[in-house]
């Protein structure tokens, strides 16, 4: 079983689920409405899940024509797997991603492509990006953006929940830390660690992960939670080593 909807967060932020029962596990895609009146996506989703995309953004008023901008932040199906098309509702569009990411984009896709730079802000369609390099968590041109017009991270892979997208009460680390458990998606703390206090020093009021509720509010505790975490695993590694 499949259900899908679209919700939206501060009137211009535009997230559609799919919710897979069999892996108890939910794939968002997020579409930004920028100043200059066009679409920024962050993550394209699966390509066979493109025509349920395409119908439930257009009953929530937005065109998959009027996307001109996809950041891809790294190279997995559920990152970049419907840009084919995406591409072909808009011949012009641009995508951005990190060096890597980018190059393998415009090889296989022949789509016009942006690099990133690690912590350099960008615009967007009026839109101030700024990408966050999060090397190796989980692949080596992974990144995460944020936009402070929002204050609001999207933090693909990161702060992964199981479930579903509904935002539930408590705090969400210790259901963050039984997914990366239960998952084994991340090779390495050291670099989840080093990621974590990266991110932490921006001014967070919104975080969206593709996978699992949206984080508010609670944003900057969650991240320090995820950062003790790390570290107690990493003392624990050390001792018992
Ligand atoms: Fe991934
Ligand atoms: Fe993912």
């Amino acid at each position: 079983m499949k259900s899908s909807k679209v919700d939206i967060f501060a009137d211009q932020i535009y997230r559609h689920n799919i919710f897979i029962e069999k892996l108890d596990l939910g794939f968002s895609q997020f579409f930004v409405r920028t100043p200059s009146g066009e679409t920024l996506c962050i993550e394209t989703g699966m390509r066979g899940d493109f025509p349920l995309l395409k119908s439930n953004l257009l009953s929530a008023g937005i065109d998959v024509g009027s996307v001109s901008s996809v950041v891809v932040p790294h190279f997995e199906a559920d990152e970049m797997g419907a840009l084919p098309e995406f591409i072909a509702h808009n011949k012009n569009l641009v995508t951005y991603a990190h060096p890597i990411c980018a190059h393998a984009l415009a090889d296989i896709f022949s789509v016009k492509t942006k690099p990133l730079k690690d912590e350099v802000p960008i615009n967007i369609n009026g839109e101030q990006v700024v990408p966050i390099f999060v090397k190796h968590v989980h692949q080596w041109d992974a990144l995460v953006v944020y936009l402070p017009r929002f204050k609001a991270l999207f933090s693909s892979d990161i702060f992964m929940r199981y479930g579903p997208v509904e935002e539930r009460s408590g705090s969400p680390v210790r259901e963050i830390v039984a997914s990366i458990e239960n998952s084994g998606y991340l090779p390495s703390l050291d670099h989840l660690h080093d990621a974590l206090v990266k991110i932490r020093k921006y001014d967070i009021e919104w975080i969206f992960p593709m996978h699992g509720p949206a984080i508010h509010n609670d944003a900057a505790a969650t991240i320090d939670g995820l950062i003790e975490y790390c570290q107690k695993d990493r003392h624990k590694e050390t001792v018992e080593g």
